[in-house]
């Protein structure tokens, strides 16, 4: 079998002659290809600028650092930030773009930075077992092409919990020809953190038995580094359609989200646009995921992004409320309902799984050690779990034998998840899954990307203290 024609690249996705997706109302004559720049984004207000005069390169320069800076009223804090901001500034690329990005490591500490869900170079994903950290006051060049269309972020990968959870990590939109025109497209960046309302800094980190075995749930829910609270709607009008992009960065809630006042439906997660939208009535959204969804403004009024949050009323009861973490005002305009593609991308090859394997997921403690997650009985295993063949597609039972969930994140490749004993529909090609507690969940990878690549828990408490492994995949040739 021809392996190299088989894996999603994207020559094969581009040369693909891909429906130009544009709305139904306008296909009469044949969409010319939307230059992707062109529909603005909505989003996180600082954006990486680009210095470099050749449009296929872009090239710029980024520096963690620390800043103080304000989330809300009263919550002004002592954070480790990208340039300043949280989240850092968006980094706005077209799929085949080179990017070169010159960072500079501000703080006290070491730290990489982890392009998440880019298939790029393992040299350039930011894996502190083959990229030497960034030391304080030192410089790296990252430098990869944009491999593909889609929604993706960056964070450090060192000390994860608790450099991201202090302010590190932004979000990447890439684009292509084949994105359908939207109104707008708005980026969506959720998060959640644990303050005290005392003092200026946040409270210490793997302190609590809670977050040792759930992971660091936040006390305020953040949408583009802002108080849910205090945010700002964002303005539309009634008939327009727009892509919205959301990016679940939190150190452990898992977000259940819908939208109200407006018809939507799922078009892309990780892995960028889906071939078939599909409706629902919610989205779980684990850390680590991204989800677009596509919202259509039939009538005017409020529209808003709701997350369900669990949470204990006055009498100490859980219950269930809806928290608004996004919205938009939508003005009349009497204009009729509009219809949108179906397809949105090109149908990808069926590959069959030549090989079947098994991640136990499990927890373990000592008083010597403490608490101990890990992967295949090992917490924080040297070797790798397993060695692929470049091209290799394969069947992995995830096995999560503890009570907690576990997102659990491969890097540098794409997997369908086959079969979940959660009754949420998760087509499209990802690279984080839930794991539920005491459920297996199947997925099949595709193996492209030769390299090393961490696979991991995205629950950052519990890659910390264990459950971070390692994957080869040797070149075919
Ligand atoms: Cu988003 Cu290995 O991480
Ligand atoms: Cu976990």
């Amino acid at each position: 079998m021809n392996r190299a024609a088989l894996s999603f690249s994207i020559v094969m996705v581009a040369g693909c002659a891909a429906p130009t997706g544009t709305f139904e109302a306008e296909a009469t004559s044949p969409p010319s290809p939307v230059r992707p720049e062109l529909t603005p984004v909505i989003g996180p207000s600082a954006v990486m600028e680009d210095t470099n005069d050749d449009p296929r390169v872009f090239e710029t320069t980024l520096t963690a650092r620390y800043t103080t800076v304000t989330l809300g009223d009263g919550m002004t804090y002592e954070m480790m930030t990208y340039d300043g901001t949280v989240p850092g500034p968006t980094l706005h690329a077209t799929a085949g773009d080179e990017v070169i990005v010159h960072f500079t490591n501000e703080l006290d500490e070491p730290t990489t930075i982890h392009w998440h869900g880019l298939r790029i170079s393992d040299e350039m994903d930011g894996n502190p077992r083959i990229q030497d950290p960034v030391q304080p006051g030192e410089t790296f060049t990252y430098r990869f092409v944009v491999p593909e269309a889609g929604t993706y972020w960056y964070h450090p990968h060192v000390r994860s919990n608790e450099q991201l959870e202090r302010g590190l990590y932004g979000a990447i939109v890439a684009r292509d020809h084949y994105d359908p025109s939207y109104d707008a497209e708005r980026l969506v960046v959720l998060d959640d953190i644990l303050v005290d309302g005392e003092s200026e800094l946040l409270p210490p980190f793997l302190a609590s038995h809670p977050e040792v075995m759930h992971g660091r749930f936040g006390n305020v829910l953040l949408t583009n580094g802002r108080d849910v609270t205090e945010m700002e709607s964002g303005a539309a009008e009634q008939g327009q359609v727009e892509r919205w992009r959301i990016v679940n960065t939190a150190n452990a809630r898992t977000m259940a989200l819908s939208v109200a006042g407006a018809r939507w439906r799922v078009i892309g997660t990780d892995g960028g646009l889906l071939r078939e939208p599909y409706e629902t009535e919610r989205l779980t959204v684990p850390v680590g995921q991204r989800y677009e969804v596509e919202v259509a403004y039939d009538a005017p009024g409020r529209v808003e992004l709701l997350s369900h949050v669990m949470t204990r009323n006055a009498s100490g009861l859980l219950e269930e409320i809806d928290v608004p973490v996004h919205a938009v005002e939508v003005a009349e305009t009497g204009a009729a309902p509009r219809e949108v593609v179906r397809h949105l991308r090109p149908e990808r090859p069926v590959r069959e799984a030549d090989r079947m394997e098994t991640i136990v997921f499990d927890v373990v403690s000592d008083s010597i050690r403490g608490v101990q997650w890990r992967l295949n009985g090992v917490s924080h295993p040297e070797e790798p779990l397993f060695t692929f063949q470049q091209g290799d597609t394969v069947r992995i039972l995830l096995d999560n034998r503890s009570g907690p969930e576990h997102p659990f994140h491969l890097h540098g490749q794409w997997f369908e998840v086959v079969t979940s004993e959660s009754e949420h529909a998760q087509p499209g090609l990802k690279d984080t899954v839930l794991v539920p507690g005491g459920a297996v969940v199947e997925i099949l990878a595709y193996l492209d990307n030769p390299g090393r690549w961490m696979a991991h828990c995205h629950i950052l408490a519990h890659a910390e203290l264990g459950m971070m492994a390692e994957m080869v995949v040797e070149p075919s040739e």
